[in-house]
């Protein structure tokens, strides 16, 4: 077991259920990423990702945007005051594991070619939200004849669209329900960002 100084810091940051971050603190508590989650933080106060960091003894923040819009802020003030969040944290990586909020320049500038976003779709499909969704009816109207999932580096605001960093494919089947493809796509996407995570922290990526 590495001590916990060799160990590279990570913010991920969630809107919803988790169970991608869920993913990246198992691997990094079984010793399969080198890596800690330092902070996560969330624009959604029901969350779940921020209950599982609360678990794991991550510090779990939420940052809502309505204080921001309704108080004729700026969403680049937002972003930037999420920055000055991480800050104290000082992530190598900011991993984007289910976070529905486009990040712009305000953001990004302070961590250039260290965000990565997963996406559960193939790159140039289905960007924005309820990608497998439009994925599983894409596929009844014999659009598609699957779909994968990817994780990508941001370098702007372009949405789920940046360097790929790895995809996965995943097969949709004829009986398959909406929830039969969710399951197969998010177990997918748990193994893929684990293993894109472990190639961009080894230098590999
Ligand atoms: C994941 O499927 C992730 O790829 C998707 O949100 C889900 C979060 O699940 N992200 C996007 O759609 C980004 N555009 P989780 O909260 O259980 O990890």
């Amino acid at each position: 077991m590495s001590s916990p100084d060799a160990l590279i810091p990570l913010a991920v940051l969630v809107s919803g259920h988790g169970s991608n971050l869920q993913a990246i603190l198992d691997a990094c508590a079984a010793g399969r990423l080198p890596a800690r989650v330092a902070v996560v933080v969330s624009n959604r106060r029901e969350a779940y990702g921020l209950e599982r960091a609360r678990q794991a003894g991550v510090p779990a923040l939420y940052h809502p945007l309505k204080p921001y819009t309704s108080g004729g802020r700026s969403r680049a003030e937002y972003d930037a005051d999420l920055a000055n969040l991480l800050q104290p944290y000082k992530p190598a990586w900011v991993v984007l594991a289910g976070w529905m909020h486009v990040l712009s320049h305000a953001f990004l500038h302070h961590y250039p070619n260290r965000v990565v976003n997963l996406h559960p779709a193939l790159p140039g499909q289905f960007p924005g939200v309820e990608a497998i969704a439009r994925a599983h009816a894409a596929y009844q109207n014999g659009e598609i004849e699957g779909t994968g999932v990817m994780v990508h580096l941001v370098p702007d605001e372009a949405v789920d669209a940046g360097p790929v960093v790895a995809t996965a494919p995943v097969l949709i089947l004829p009986t398959d329900t909406l929830a039969d493809l969710e399951a197969r796509v998010h177990q997918t996407e748990h193994e893929l960002l684990v293993s894109a995570l472990l190639s961009l922290l080894s230098g590999k990526g």
